[in-house]
């Protein structure tokens, strides 16, 4: 069969092929501590699961409106109004299967061929992966760990050119965990608008950080409203990952072209899925603020842990679910230790260069898993490393 030259430029997302190989040693009879993939081992919660399965029985099992059923809309733009302080109207949400369309659709809408895209690395794969295979440029902005893996804004405004017309950002950051500063998104904000750059603001761990940090978003800043879509959803912060429901918040005109390219793809977000996340949004947030305290006990038995094996060096992270300790001490490849804790201490982690070049000399740990199994893992880690 031919296969079309474009697909040689689509990456991946590691996390995924290193869960198959876990499981194929699973099946062997291996004893595997899952710290590879990034999803909240966390039931989603009750009242959201009432909804969906009485929106069932209601009837929403056909298709709906490609931008989202317009309740949803509303919610979704109530609820980022309330929370960063701005002024959205529902003509300016898009409901997609997921978060992820919303960098495939809005990279596609707005980035021509031969434009360059500057985004995180190390970082979510799927930036470089849809810049490329869109024909973009894609231009690496090194996420420095003496800057708690945030970056240098001379080295963003080094890499600015006038074939730039994206920036992509992520706070609280995956695969760090690291967080962009008030002061950060001023001066980011200052560029984009000097610039005239589109700014994708992947904000899907929002609600998830730690010791009385704030989120906040660029497009509160002045002029950005304009140029920045917010990529969000309820995978992480829900325990959703499986429902596919995410969203763009972005300028109604470009609402309406990714609502098209939806009509070219989706079709539509499934009906029953968005009548439960107007419940997420709207119903009790306890279970949210259960889960996020629970993540924090959890990154304190992590870092702790990491930080005590000879070779390892852990910084603690202020948001999201991951850790991403500097393994130089090691002296071994990340690739390799990933490898090595697979197969030899049955502890799923993925490199850090899975997250691009600049990830060389880190791994990344997700602790969206019990304090039992990461004590576990912690322990098989050490032993691991001693015998090297
Ligand atoms: C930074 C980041 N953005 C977006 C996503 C996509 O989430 P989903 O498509 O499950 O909503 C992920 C998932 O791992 C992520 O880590």
């Amino acid at each position: 069969m031919h296969i079309a030259q474009r697909m040689q430029r689509l990456g991946t997302e590691t996390a995924f092929l290193v869960l198959a190989k876990a499981k194929a040693l699973e099946a062997q009879g291996k004893h595997v501590v899952h710290l590879e993939i990034g999803e909240p081992d966390f039931d989603t919660p009750v009242n959201i699961k009432t909804a969906a399965k009485k929106a069932l029985d209601d009837g929403f099992t056909h298709y709906g409106p490609a931008p989202g059923l317009p309740d949803l809309r509303a919610a979704i733009a109530r609820h980022i109004n309330e929370r960063l302080g701005v002024s959205y109207t529902p003509n300016n949400v898009v409901v997609t299967p997921g978060g992820k369309p919303i960098m495939f659709f809005t990279i596609l809408a707005c980035v021509d061929e031969g434009d360059e895209v500057i985004y995180p690395n190390p970082g979510f794969p799927i930036y470089e992966s849809v810049i490329n295979f869109l024909g973009g440029k894609p231009v690496p902005l090194p996420l420095r760990e003496e800057k708690e893996f945030r970056f240098d804004i001379g080295e963003l405004k080094r890499l600015i050119t006038p074939r730039t017309r994206m920036l992509i950002i992520n706070s609280p950051q995956n695969p760090t965990g690291g967080i962009l500063t008030r002061e950060d998104l001023k001066e980011i904000a200052a560029l984009a608008v000097a610039h005239d750059l589109i700014v994708l603001s992947d904000e899907i761990y929002a609600r998830i950080v730690y010791d009385g940090f704030q989120h906040i978003s660029i497009a509160t800043m002045p002029g950005m409203a304009e140029r920045t879509i917010i990529l969000d959803g309820f995978s992480k912060t829900f325990a959703m990952t499986g429902w596919r429901l995410g969203f763009g918040v972005m300028p109604e005109e470009l609402a309406r072209l990714v609502a098209q390219l939806q009509i070219n793809s989706n079709s539509c977000t499934a009906s029953f899925s968005q009548v439960a996340a107007i419940e997420a949004l709207t119903g009790s947030q306890q279970e949210v603020t259960r889960m996020v305290a629970e993540f924090k006990r959890r990154r304190d038995v992590i870092v702790e842990g990491l930080n005590a094996i000879p070779g390892f060096r852990c910084h603690r992270p202020l948001g999201a679910f991951y850790v991403f300790p500097s393994i130089v001490g090691t002296g071994k490849s990340s690739k390799f230790l990933a490898e090595y804790l697979l197969n030899e201490a049955g502890v799923a982690c993925l490199s850090g260069t899975a997250f691009g070049a600049f990830g060389e000399g880190f791994l990344r740990f997700s602790y969206a898993n019990s304090v039992e199994n990461i004590v576990i893992a912690l322990d098989r880690v050490r032993k691991a490393v001693a015998a090297l």
